[in-house]
């Protein structure tokens, strides 16, 4: 039986718990296209995470373009399958689908939001060609907007140090080429410096650890903090915060013996020290749903993070591509 802890209470020791929540998915059984659409876009409207089974791959691929279309996206999702595809851990799956990052076995994938404040991608699909693993289930987050977790988290981001006034062309330029939002993004005093790159005399470039920052949400209109994945992978208790989590919900599998958490994370390399993230803080609730050939699955990725949860290996075939706008 899972049990809701609400925020703080929690006690050193505990095992992180977040409420299951099925009432955050909402299943579109209409039959036609346009119907659908209608309907995947009011569910969104509420911050609901739609489901359609039994999709064709051309009919997912038709039905994200339409709802990315209707909400003004459609650019981001040409921009990020290019951006992705370039990058050479993803390949293209029909025009806008991407397989997921590879991954060594008995490994899981700890929630996040795509990408980062600077890409700020809006929503996450996810379609299921197969899925006859003995796991491998799709969890999805609903981020806490109060956490205390947005004060004490940290995002690796780019920051940047100017000597001078920008022009707004050069504006434009370190937007397109450094992925850099001047002037917000200038090196701030608690910005925490990773590396210095110095351009010229001008410029400096920093890969920095900086609070978290709010983004705008298309779909809700309003700013929210994401639990984006440049958030997630720096933080080393929200590998533990997964795998006891998993646990708890007789998700985690392990081989014969136990498995060390650096094993089973796929963002180990990535981490840099313990930033104390509890997921009964981060999380106001979850949906655990195990997706099936045929499953079509959009979310707002600003207010959502998604997860994977691990499998034994040779148990069967997974094969779920992704595409974010
Ligand atoms: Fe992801």
């Amino acid at each position: 039986m899972k049990t809701l802890v609400s925020p703080g209470a929690m006690q050193m020791g505990e095992t992180a718990q977040v409420a299951e929540d099925r009432s955050w998915l909402e299943e579109v059984a209409e039959t036609s296209q346009e119907a659908r659409e209608r309907a995947v876009l009011q569910a969104l409207k509420k911050d609901h995470v739609a489901l359609v089974r039994g999709l064709s791959a051309e009919a997912a691929s038709e039905l994200l373009l339409a709802v990315a279309q209707k909400c003004g996206l459609e650019d981001g999702l040409d921009l990020q399958t290019a951006f992705a595809s370039s990058l050479g851990h993803r390949e293209n799956v029909g025009r806008y689908y991407m397989t997921v990052n590879k991954r060594s076995d008995y490994q899981f994938v700890c929630p996040h939001s795509e990408g980062n404040s600077f890409s700020n991608f809006q929503l996450a699909s996810f379609y299921c060609y197969e899925n006859s693993t003995d796991g491998g289930e799709t969890i999805l987050f609903h981020t806490n907007q109060a956490a205390s977790a947005w004060q004490t988290a940290r995002e690796r981001v780019n920051r940047a140090k100017v000597n001078g006034v920008l022009t707004p062309g050069q504006i434009r330029q370190m937007r397109a080429s450094l992925r850099l939002n001047m002037p917000d993004d200038a090196l701030a005093p608690d910005d925490e410096i990773l590396s210095e790159r110095v351009i010229d005399a001008q410029l400096s470039v920093f890969k920095a650890l900086a609070r978290p920052r709010q983004t705008y949400s298309v779909l809700l209109q309003r700013q929210l903090y994401g639990y984006w994945n440049s958030i997630e992978s720096t933080d080393a208790d929200s590998a533990d915060e997964f795998r006891a989590m998993l646990q708890a919900d007789g998700l985690l599998r392990l081989p014969a013996g136990s498995e060390p958490t650096s094993l089973l994370d796929d963002e180990h390399a990535n981490r840099i020290r313990r930033f104390g993230s509890k997921y009964a803080d981060l999380f106001s609730s979850k949906i655990t749903h195990k997706l099936v050939a045929g499953d079509f699955v959009i979310l707002n990725n600003v207010s959502w993070a998604h997860s994977v949860a691990n499998w034994t290996p040779g148990s069967g075939q997974r094969q779920v591509v992704a595409a974010f706008a």
